[in-house]
């Protein structure tokens, strides 16, 4: 398994968040996190990711213990928080994506996963001057840049318009048949053009519930 989740419990001081949360993920799998807002989805997102820290229960990432994590560059990561983006300097696209990569890629990796997102013709433009759906795009294109095992998408969706959606929708779905594994969060249930493979529903009440998608044979696109 790639992350296991075992009876994770997150509280902002008194205010319990999560409680008791215990999954697994496999790598390949697709999760959909759901839950109207203030359930504790980004939260479980940032004990994820080391930036809450995990002090009861435990999340193990390729078996090691996320308080000992190190490899970040296994995550590929897009916060909530892109709505009302604006970088303090006037980067280009190019230059944010070279800033970006940890592992110094070549150049020729961002310029075909820019040119795989529909965005080549960008790459000089002022990143405070995208679009909703472009800006999101350079954002995927950054966290891909270092090739993650896992690609975290906390609300994705929320600042871009219905067209781009769709587009959107297609990129994930076939970054996740190339292997990586998906964990996307969202509060709506605009998700069904997604090939989701598991839902954790989470609750106000804290309960959690997981489902398994059954896909019918012969039923997958091909
Ligand atoms: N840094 C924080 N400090 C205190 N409370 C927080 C903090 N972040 C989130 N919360 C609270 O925790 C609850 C869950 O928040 P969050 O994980 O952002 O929910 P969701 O992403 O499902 O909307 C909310 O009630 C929110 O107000
Ligand atoms: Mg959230």
């Amino acid at each position: 398994m790639l992350i296991d989740i075992r009876n994770l419990s997150f509280a902002y001081g008194h205010r319990t968040v999560i409680s008791g949360l215990s999954h697994t993920i496999n790598p390949g799998d697709f999760l959909v996190v759901k839950g109207k807002n203030g359930t504790g989805k980004s939260t479980l997102i940032k004990c994820l990711l080391g930036i809450n820290s995990v002090k009861n229960g435990m999340i193990f990432f390729n078996g090691v213990d996320i308080n000992y994590y190190r490899q970040w560059t296994k995550f590929g990561y897009i916060s909530q928080d892109l709505d009302g983006f604006n970088y303090e300097y006037p980067l280009t696209v190019e230059e944010l994506l070279k800033f970006s990569s940890v592992t110094k890629k070549s150049e020729q990796s961002y310029l075909r996963l820019l040119d795989n997102m529909g965005i080549l013709e960008i790459i000089n433009q002022n990143i405070n001057s995208l679009s909703g759906g472009q800006l999101q795009r350079v954002f995927i294109v950054r966290a891909m840049l270092d090739n993650p095992e896992v690609l975290i998408l906390d609300e994705p969706t929320a600042s871009i318009d219905r067209q781009n959606t769709e587009f959107f929708y297609n990129t994930i779905n076939e970054l996740n048949k190339k292997g990586i594994t998906v964990i996307l969060i969202t509060h709506t249930d605009a998700f069904e053009h997604m090939n989701y493979t598991h839902v954790l529903n989470m609750a106000l009440d804290l309960t959690t519930s997981i489902e398994t998608r059954q896909v019918e044979e012969g039923s997958e696109s091909s």
